[in-house]
């Protein structure tokens, strides 16, 4: 029996996860603590923070698994940018300086500013890393799995069968032909920013036609075995790591969106914009669709298992839960490099003997609220504090009378999404509370949907499809039934999905309660989630995180636990 913590950054997303005696028992992205957006850097606040959790310190661990091998790294950064030479002279002093520079020394660092001995720290392959996070801790004994991302060392797509504690690679596709640079290019394209707007592209693109297959059959061809290669003189990322796309784009599509510009969905010039971002994602989907359906032929399994970015496209794990042919599909809920995090610490944990962890029946993997701390600071600062009796039953109460509440219960959650343990609540069958969060807290795009959170035993009623594995932590979208569909207008999208969070007892008990008096009072299970965070910013931690939140946005009420707490006096 052992404790292995694991680590990814120092590319994208941080993140620390510890794995004891086989259990996942904490995980914690670096971002939250540091406040920093998408904070890259050496997760060592993160992997402290969850050593701290389980009562363990650092010289407890018998073993650091960081996600990725940083020699392997290397030399793709090498090869790729000798090959590209001199198109890619640019890039070549930045890129390298950057690996050698700190990054190929990352398991001494880690060992150095952890204090764990030399030899306890390792690592392994990025995809492995991903492919664990999703297949370990999935619901199946067996499974088909597939790895989609940006790149990692220099793989950008593979294909696993995971049976039992084995993770076997049936095979690959390399750098520079990948689905997460395609969707990151044309991001930077459509004016938004990279590995942060891939979800707006998502949302733009439901109000497009893909009406230009013919100028995508050039960016990337695609094979029916899954099989794709992207047309190289496109992208840019080859020579310029920050652009990620070249003049010849524009030729192809026109020029590019100035990012900032309001849109305007209904002139000819967004509409195009609209277009491009629904064919790009008509793309995705049908390259995703044949890998899963390879997938399935070369297993034979009833399950198929996703991480990597691109496994964040809810709108495309849809499509391959209706159509790649499997039973099942499971999503890891941090599916970007954060999740590597995760899977590495399990490999560490199986190959020092550990069983398999369970199927993770929460993602609140995080550090918990403290409400003591949070009332004492809330009265210092003028505060209205008070406990309530019945919180669940006040939070209906509120949220049905149009007010816009923030919700922190417990430990925060793993991964992007707010899953009812630091979220923003509404009620979904008010289109002004949607309009009031939006314009004065989210500021998100007009493209952008809420989604709903609904009780798990209560969701077929409401939404088509919600039944399967992919709906507890928000990786896929459903269908809302004809019979809700004008009632649950603000959670809706304007192709009639929506982003469906089902809630059970076990994965966030104060959520579920909420949901069920809302049932009470509203007649509806539901609530409109959001996550709690401003715009650009991460997603609150602690209670000093929510009490700046109250005191900086109109939200009605902050509920930590059972406490309500208010700007005005109690
Ligand atoms: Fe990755």
């Amino acid at each position: 029996m052992a404790a292995v913590l694991g680590i990814s950054g120092e590319y994208h997303d941080a993140a620390a996860a510890l794995v004891v005696d086989g259990v996942v028992v904490a995980a914690i992205q670096q971002e939250r603590l540091s406040r920093v957006k998408n904070d890259a850097r050496l997760p060592i606040d993160a992997a402290r923070a969850c050593l701290a959790h389980a009562g363990l310190a650092a010289g407890d661990l018998d073993r650091v698994v960081f996600y990725e091998d940083p020699i392997a790294k290397l030399e793709r950064v090498m090869v790729s940018t000798l090959r590209t030479f001199p198109r890619s002279l640019r890039q070549f002093p930045r890129a390298l300086g950057a690996q050698l520079g700190e990054k190929v020394w990352v398991i001494d660092r880690i060992s150095e500013q952890l204090g764990v001995a030399r030899d306890k720290v390792s690592s392994t392959e990025h995809h492995r890393a991903h492919a664990a996070s999703a297949f370990f801790v999935s619901p199946y004994p067996r499974a088909a799995v597939l790895t989609v991302d940006g790149v990692g060392e220099a793989t950008s797509t593979a294909l696993w069968h995971g049976d039992g504690t084995g993770l076997r690679e049936l095979g690959r596709i390399e750098y520079p032909h990948s689905l997460g640079l395609l969707y990151a290019g044309l991001t930077a394209y459509l004016g938004f920013e990279v590995n942060e707007g891939e979800y707006k592209v998502m949302g733009l693109a439901a109000y497009g036609q893909p009406r230009l297959r013919d100028e995508f059959a050039r960016l990337i061809r695609l094979d029916s075995d899954g099989t794709f290669e992207l047309g190289l003189p496109y992208f840019a990322y080859l020579a310029d790591a920050e652009l990620g796309f070249g003049p010849a784009m524009e030729a192809l599509l026109g020029p590019r969106r100035p990012p900032h510009r309001p849109w305007e969905l209904d002139g000819p010039a967004d509409q195009r914009y609209a277009d491009i971002a629904a064919t790009l994602q008509a793309v995705t989907e049908d390259a995703l669709l044949a890998l899963a359906r390879e997938a399935r032929r070369r297993t034979g399994e009833a399950a198929l298992c996703l991480a990597g970015g691109v496994a964040l496209n809810a709108v495309a794990n849809a499509r391959l839960a209706r159509e790649a042919g499997f039973e099942q599909v499971f999503v890891h809920p941090a599916a970007g490099d954060a999740g590597g995090a995760l899977g590495a610490a399990v490999l560490g944990a199986l190959e020092l003997g550990d069983p398999r962890p369970g199927p993770l029946a929460s993602a609140a993997l995080g550090l918990p609220i403290d409400v003591a701390a949070t009332h004492a600071i809330a009265r210092e600062l003028g505060l209205g504090v008070r406990s309530a009796g019945d919180i669940a039953g006040e939070v209906a109460t509120m949220v049905a009378g149009g007010k816009i509440v923030a919700f922190c219960q417990g430990r925060f959650e793993w991964g992007p999404r707010a899953l009812g343990q630091r979220s923003i609540l509404a009620n979904p069958a008010d289109p002004e509370s949607r309009e009031r969060l939006n314009r004065a807290i989210k500021r998100r795009e007009p493209f952008r949907p809420f989604a709903p959170a609904v009780l798990r035993d209560r969701a077929a009623e409401y939404f088509d499809g919600a039944a399967g594995d992919l709906a507890p932590f928000m990786t896929t979208v459903c269908p809302v039934t004809e019979r809700y569909r004008d009632r649950l207008a603000a959670v809706r999208h304007v192709d009639g999905s929506a982003r469906v969070q089902t809630v059970t007892s076990a994965s966030a008990p104060e959520l579920a309660s909420v949901l069920g008096a809302l049932e009470r009072t509203i007649g509806l299970p539901i609530a409109l989630n959001t996550s709690l965070n401003g715009a650009g910013e991460p997603i609150i931690a602690d209670g000093i995180d929510a009490l700046g939140f109250l005191m900086s946005h109109p939200i009605d009420a902050l509920v930590v636990g059972d406490l309500v707490i208010t700007r005005g006096a109690a």
